[in-house]
């Protein structure tokens, strides 16, 4: 299907080149009398609409701002751009530099995209201007104009990706969150690009695909290092112990989501033009963990997860997405690991690890596939709590029998991911793997914060009168009320760590409160409904989660206002 696509696509680009069939691009490094290249790509198209890519290259002297201008033959009308300040006017369009991005060097590129609409053809304009100079156009064949590239990419991996390197800043949501009132605040933080269906490779409801973030984000790399997060999360039978996050392959769907969903990233993320970026995959979110906590004879087993343990489709899954994507030199993988209030007691601890070491080994997967792991995804646990430590009793009672901590190892999400980590060492992955910490919604601040130790009256006073986590239970995960952002992202912020990131956009829901009809193949979970008193993964406590919550993945205004209002630490 988006074959046949992309050979009706070449086809329309050649038809369009070949009114300038002398214009072939100049060769690379010849800054000739040609003074810029101009490549225009529709990377994506369906009846109405279409995603185009369009990259510069200036022959000329260097610039400090830039301005491209075309004119449709068509009735194509852009409808959202990124990486350029874009207007038009009748079938005349304006290209200009964002403010990050108006520097381009002699021989240098610049990449910019935009969705629109057409009816009938969608020809690709023949003549570009920049800055009023005529530019050659690039028909994207093998002449190789310009080829971006820049710096770094020498096909091996470095120990922490973060280390030195710029995040990319997702357009869209980045365009949702400066919507926001007081959004600006927050608006320019990198976030994590889900990859939550098929169609989100091509692009979702008109959205950005794949390679559409790519040149995005060799946009903003300029010529530094620039870290891309995506986040693979398609599995067969996805979230077995919910219902929120149900996807669209059913539980036996293994060949597909190998053929339509791991092979085709693959293949965009192969592509030597992205060979420069550093390319960070977090592998399905909350998937194995389920086969150890959620199964079997356990009080907490679904039948969902009883069946992804049964026909072993979650190992295979992961193992096959390792081995794909860890064959390309540029990708750093990191499998998600649960958090603290999941795989923290002992009885999960070791078997989690284990269960790990059982998929990157399976499917042509080694350990040398995984770069590390990452914690806390979409999850709200405290990174660090201060006023109380695990080791610490009162009256000769131990923290770990507080109703809070319930025997848990582990009180708050670095204690834990450093101490899994060395666990994962053990068991046989590298030594050098690294942790990322989600700490998007995971601040707990605002006026409830507590500000010191709770009474030491009882284990329970002690620690609920301390903790910043204000959850009702740990195992609550579904738009926890009192929320606040957390650490912004940085990079080695703590030993182990490589990287503290926002994966979970904050602002996405986390599930509908109410049923609500989509094709998306999400469920309706009760523990996204505020007056749930709950289930055995939750120890039968209310659902904690907020009101009049759209489904999972979609915009919640009053959630992102909640995050940037109990923000920790505080926005200006
Ligand atoms: C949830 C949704 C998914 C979305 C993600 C990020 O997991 O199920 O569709 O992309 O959150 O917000």
């Amino acid at each position: 299907m988006s074959r046949t696509r992309t050979s009706l696509l070449a086809a329309l680009v050649l038809v369009a080149g070949a009114s300038g069939a002398a214009l072939t691009a100049a060769p690379a490094g010849a800054a000739t009398s040609i003074p810029c290249t101009v490549d225009y790509k529709v990377q994506n198209q369906w009846d109405t609409g279409f995603t185009a890519a369009v990259t510069i290259t200036n022959n000329a002297a260097a610039k400090s701002s830039w301005s491209l201008k075309w004119s449709y033959a068509g009735n194509q009308k852009v409808t959202s751009y990124w990486n350029t300040k874009l207007t038009q006017s009748g079938t005349a369009v304006t290209a200009g530099n964002e403010t990050y991005n108006g520097t381009l060097a002699t021989g240098g590129s610049v990449s910019f995209g935009f969705n629109g609409s057409y009816s009938g053809t969608n020809a690709v304009p023949t003549t570009f201007t920049l800055d009023g100079v005529t530019c050659n156009v690039d028909d994207g064949g093998s002449g190789g104009g310009g080829g971006g590239g820049g710096g770094g990419g020498t096909g091996t991996r470095v120990d922490n990706p973060y280390t030195g390197a710029k995040v990319y800043v997702n357009p869209e949501w980045s365009a949702k969150a400066a919507a926001e009132p007081g959004g600006s605040r927050v608006s320019n933080q990198p976030t994590g690009v889900w990859l939550d269906r098929i169609a989100a490779i091509n692009g979702a409801g008109g959205g950005m695909g794949l390679r559409a973030h790519l040149d995005a984000a060799l946009a903003q790399k300029g010529s530094g290092e620039e870290v891309v997060q995506l986040v693979v999360y398609d599995l067969p039978g996805r979230d077995c112990a919910a219902l929120a996050s149900n996807g669209e392959l059913g539980p036996t769907e293994i060949d597909k989501y190998k053929t339509q969903f791991i092979d085709p990233i693959a293949t965009i993320l192969s592509d030597p033009k992205y060979a420069s970026l550093r390319i960070v995959t977090t592998i399905e979110i909350d998937s194995l963990p389920n086969l150890v906590t959620n199964t079997g004879s356990r009080a907490t087993a679904t039948a969902n997860c009883d069946t992804m343990l049964a026909n072993g489709n979650y190992v295979k899954g992961v193992g096959y997405a390792l081995a794909k994507l860890g064959a390309i030199p540029n990708v750093y993988n990191y499998l998600d690991a649960g958090h603290h209030g999941w795989l923290g007691w002992d009885d999960n601890f070791g078997a989690a690890a284990n269960v790990f070491k059982q998929a990157a080994t399976s499917e042509g997967a080694t350990v040398d596939d995984v770069q590390g792991f990452i914690t806390n995804t979409a999850n709200y646990s405290a990174l660090k709590e201060d006023n109380f430590t695990i080791n610490d009793s009162v009256n000769g009672t131990s923290v770990r029998q507080s109703k809070w901590v319930d025997w848990n190892r582990y009180a708050d999400e670095l204690s834990f991911a450093q101490a899994f980590r060395n666990q994962l060492v053990s068991v046989g992955f590298n030594s050098n793997i690294g942790m990322l910490i989600d700490t998007s919604r995971n601040g707990w601040g605002g006026t409830a914060r507590p500000t010191g130790p709770g009474p030491k009256t009882s284990v329970d006073t002690y620690v609920d009168g301390g903790r910043y986590d204000r959850r009702i239970h740990v195992g609550n995960w579904c738009n926890q009320s009192g929320a606040g952002l957390g650490e912004r992202p940085q990079a080695s912020p703590a030993a182990g760590i490589d990287a503290y990131v926002w994966m979970k956009p904050p602002g996405e829901s986390d599930g509908s409160s109410s049923a609500i009809a989509n094709d998306e193949g999400k469920g309706f979970d009760r523990m996204c409904d505020p007056t749930y008193t709950g289930n055995a993964r939750n120890n039968n406590n209310m659902s904690g989660a907020l009101p009049n919550a759209p489904l999972s993945g979609h915009w919640f205004s009053a959630q992102f206002q909640q995050l940037m209002q109990n923000a920790y630490p505080p926005l200006p």
